[in-house]
């Protein structure tokens, strides 16, 4: 019997270039994410995890490492061949892991077939592919959208004399999505991956898909301070050169195609902002087709680690959903953020750790926040990611949550034999699976610890969330309840000692220590070490193990 997404215990992001490398070129590829599947699921020291999703493996010329696609239907050499793919899903289906892939609706590479035909002529066939439009009179782009990469979104082409957009790097030109013969190739493409055999696609950037038919600027942001630091992309409001007024249309047929197939999903790309409401943009996601779609939640990547502000952003969150038909997916790292244990510090990724695996829905793990991998530092003669390239010094760039997986404490962490394509990140040599394998207090067993409890428990995906007790800056505590049964998942988000009363005792089902016993006194009481956390059963309300 295959687990349902339903029932899946989380979702675990393979950035294929840095996985593990099978082939000595320092990049890595499927055949080894094939090698190490069993690290992921099915054997007893196996971090335990239901599915995977990789970032882009597709044919392109890496102007953006891989998010500039130039066959949709086919594998980069790079990371193997479209066999090898195969039976990559196959040997991870055998395992129950469910494979998901990257689907980039919003643009192809420059050096897609369709763009090199589109801007050869204004007359060619898919001229209209893409977005074109003619300067102004004196020359300039025809509107002041801001590309995100830095710059104008626009691109002159010399050779026809008009603009084409590209919302990122101009090497990814932005799809025509309000031509249907573009909407029919990509719906083609969603269908060639479910045919053969993927369990869900991570859509990029959909947000970009649909935008102002009459091509309006977008207007001056009010708030926004120039400054040497500032990033100019801040300067204006977004509001017409995305969310356009179709997008929720569009991706209602894409998701239509997911939804003709057995047990299929698909999560979209999709940060909190300024302009539109959190509310509204949620909810026009989860209203897209919410049995088989749903937005990530990555709102706890942008906010300051505290009991209070978690709190009160899972809190109004849950509360817009209707847990009968929305599936929360907590995120709290990706390939585009600083890592996890970086941002938020060593102790306190394992609160957070504890709360997003106490939290409904699926959660997603970042591959390497597993083990508490922290930032790469990378020398100036290192970079890779064309954000720092283009804009140095800002810090926005993307390489120190892209090092290898630190496997074990050889010189290239057991990633490669050869050198990698980025650096090893520093304290590979104790923080690294083989390592921690052996410790029962590492971050891997913690999380081997969780992904159990959410294997054992539908409770965790499946269970009410409710906040328990008085707010307090310090404790961020919330129960889950499933029938009769019921947990309380407890998080000293401080510095400090602290208590909290469990109403009828209970037992201890997990901690941020895995090695510690936090002990529950008669009265209920347990007492919290800094930056401690844990889960407990409700003695009055036991729980009930999935067969
Ligand atoms: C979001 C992806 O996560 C990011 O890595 C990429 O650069 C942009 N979309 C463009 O595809």
């Amino acid at each position: 019997m295959h687990k349902q997404w339903s029932d899946v215990n989380a979702l675990y992001q393979i950035y294929p270039r840095s996985f593990q490398d099978s082939n000595a070129d320092g990049v890595g590829d499927l055949r080894g994410a094939i090698a190490r599947l069993p690290y992921l699921k099915g054997e007893p020291d196996s971090l335990g995890v239901d599915a995977i999703w990789f970032s882009p493996f597709f044919t392109s010329p890496m102007a953006d490492f891989g998010y500039d696609v130039s066959d949709y239907c086919n594998i980069h050499p790079l990371f193997g061949t479209l066999e090898d793919f195969k039976e990559l899903l196959d040997k991870a289906h055998e395992r129950d892991i469910k494979v998901m892939i990257d689907f980039v609706p919003n643009h192809s590479s420059n050096e897609h077939p369709w763009f090199l035909e589109s801007k050869s002529s204004k007359d060619n066939l898919k001229r209209d592919y893409y977005v074109w439009a003619d300067p102004k009179p004196d020359g300039s782009p025809p509107n002041n959208w801001l590309s995100i990469f830095g710059g104008s979104a626009w691109e002159w082409n010399e050779q026809t004399g008009q603009y084409y957009l590209h919302t990122f790097l101009k090497e990814q030109p932005d799809l025509n999505w309000d031509n249907p013969a573009v909407r029919q190739e990509m719906q083609a493409v969603v269908r060639f991956w479910l045919d053969l055999g993927v369990d869900g696609l991570r859509a990029d950037a959909v947000r970009w898909i649909s935008k102002d038919v009459h091509r309006r600027d977008d207007p001056r942001n009010p708030a926004f301070n120039a400054g040497p630091q500032a990033d100019e992309f801040g300067s204006l409001l977004h509001v017409h050169s995305r969310f356009g007024p179709n997008l929720f249309k569009y991706l209602r047929d894409l998701t239509d195609i997911v939804a003709a197939y057995d047990d299929r999903i698909m999560i979209f790309e999709d940060y909190p902002d300024d302009i539109f409401t959190t509310r509204d943009q949620y909810l026009g996601f989860y209203g897209v087709n919410p049995k088989v779609s749903m937005p990530f939640n990555f709102e706890g990547i942008g906010i300051p680690f505290g009991a209070e502000n978690y709190r009160r952003f899972i809190t109004e969150f849950q509360g817009m959903l209707n847990p009968s038909e929305h599936t929360p997916v907590y995120c709290f790292g990706n390939h585009d953020q600083q890592r996890l244990a970086s941002r938020v510090g060593e102790e306190q990724a394992r609160v957070v750790a504890l709360m997003q695996m106490g939290l409904p829905g699926l959660p997603v793990v970042y591959y390497g926040d597993e083990i508490g991998m922290k930032n790469g530092l990378i020398k100036p003669s290192e970079i890779q990611d064309p954000v720092e390239l283009r804009k140095p010094g800002l810090g926005q760039g993307r390489d120190p949550e892209r090092t290898p997986m630190q496997w074990d404490d050889s010189v290239f962490a057991g990633f490669s034999t050869a050198r990698p394509w980025l650096p090893i990140a520093h304290g590979a040599e104790k923080r690294n699976v083989a390592h921690e394998s052996k410790d029962n207090d590492s971050y891997l067993t913690l999380y081997q610890d969780l992904l159990q409890l959410r294997t054992d428990y539908t409770i965790f995906q499946k269970g009410d969330y409710e906040t328990f007790g008085e707010a307090d800056a310090n404790v961020y505590v919330f129960s889950r309840r499933l029938g009769e049964e019921h947990i309380f998942v407890v998080l000293n988000m401080s510095g400090k000692r602290r208590k909290f009363t469990l109403p009828h005792g209970g037992r201890l089902l997990a901690a941020t220590h895995p090695s510690r016993i936090v002990a529950i006194a008669k009265d209920g009481k347990v007492k919290l070490r800094p930056y401690e956390a844990a889960i407990f059963e409700c003695a009055k309300h036991p729980l009930r193990e999935v067969l």
